[in-house]
């Protein structure tokens, strides 16, 4: 599928999907998500991608939130339906079976810091400003922001977004544990890459079921996640990679892991 609102790259089994509304600072309208969601399910299932990182268009904005515009005219119940196809779309980077950077370039506001958030992990430009300004708006996130902001960085950290509406810097994001790691903005990119490589060469089994055991745990009670743990470590017991990869060790030489 032609896209209009993302751009689509590949190098070195690393899928590059960029928003692409800059005159915008790249805010979520439904078009924008469509594409968004499309081109993640298509990384899925895209055997030659090993892992995805998602940035903004330009040197200002990531992404500075749902498209407001598009919230005149809302009911209730459609403004209910709004924030389920967005939480669809975000969920399914969540879940993805491969890694998920987030590339945070500019501002990351609103839906923007969500998007951010949906992600597995996130590398910030020191440029990067972060925020949930939502009730400045009289609203709520509605992307899984006031789910997944307090699972990452603590309810009181959370609140403190999420009540003042104020923005954070890339350092302060450092600092909570909101980002895995600042750099100077002429870095984001090879930072990105260079990390989503080391993750693409691990086995891409394991790689998945990491971030299944991870997404999966961490919304139940310890024993249930350990559980979940067990299970996914024994099936890791039944795959070529596990072969290959303990025979290479053994064998003193670079494992070759065929994702099975
Ligand atoms: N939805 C719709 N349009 C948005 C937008 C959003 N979330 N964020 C920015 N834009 C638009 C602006 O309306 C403007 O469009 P225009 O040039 O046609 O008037 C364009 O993007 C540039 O934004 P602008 O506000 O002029 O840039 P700035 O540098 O002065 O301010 C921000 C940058 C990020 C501080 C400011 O754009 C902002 O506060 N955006 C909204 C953030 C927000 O509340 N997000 C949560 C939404 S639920």
């Amino acid at each position: 599928m032609p896209y209009e609102n993302v751009l689509i790259e590949d190098g070195n089994g690393v899928r590059w999907i960029t928003l692409n509304r800059p005159a915008k600072l790249n805010a979520l309208n439904r078009a924008v998500l469509a594409e968004l969601g499309s081109a993640v399910n298509a990384a899925g299932s895209d055997g030659a991608v090993r892992a995805v990182v998602v940035t903004g268009y330009g040197d200002k904005a990531f992404a500075a939130g749902a498209d407001i515009a598009e919230f005149v005219g809302l009911d209730p119940r459609d403004a209910q339906q709004f924030a389920r196809a967005g939480q669809a779309v975000f969920d399914t980077i969540a879940a993805l079976p491969k890694p998920v950077i987030a590339a945070v370039n500019g501002f990351a506001l609103g839906g923007g810091c969500e998007l951010a958030l949906a992600c597995h992990m996130r590398v910030a430009s020191a440029a990067a400003r972060f925020g949930q300004p939502e009730a400045k708006l009289g609203l709520i996130p509605g992307y899984g922001g006031t789910q997944r902001l307090a699972r990452l960085v603590g309810q009181g950290r959370a609140l403190e977004l999420l009540l003042t509406g104020r923005m954070v810097d890339a350092s302060t994001a450092l600092a909570w544990g909101l980002v895995n790691r600042v750099v100077e903005p002429a870095e984001l990119r090879s930072t990105a890459q260079g990390l989503a490589e080391e993750t693409a060469a691990v086995s891409p089994l394991a790689a998945g079921r990491c971030l299944e055991s991870v997404r999966i745990g961490l919304n139940l009670p310890l024993d249930q996640a350990q559980e979940v743990e067990a299970a996914l470590f024994a099936l890791c017991f039944a795959s070529d990679d596990m072969r290959e990869g303990t025979t290479a060790f053994l064998e003193k030489r670079p494992p070759k892991f065929v994702g099975r």
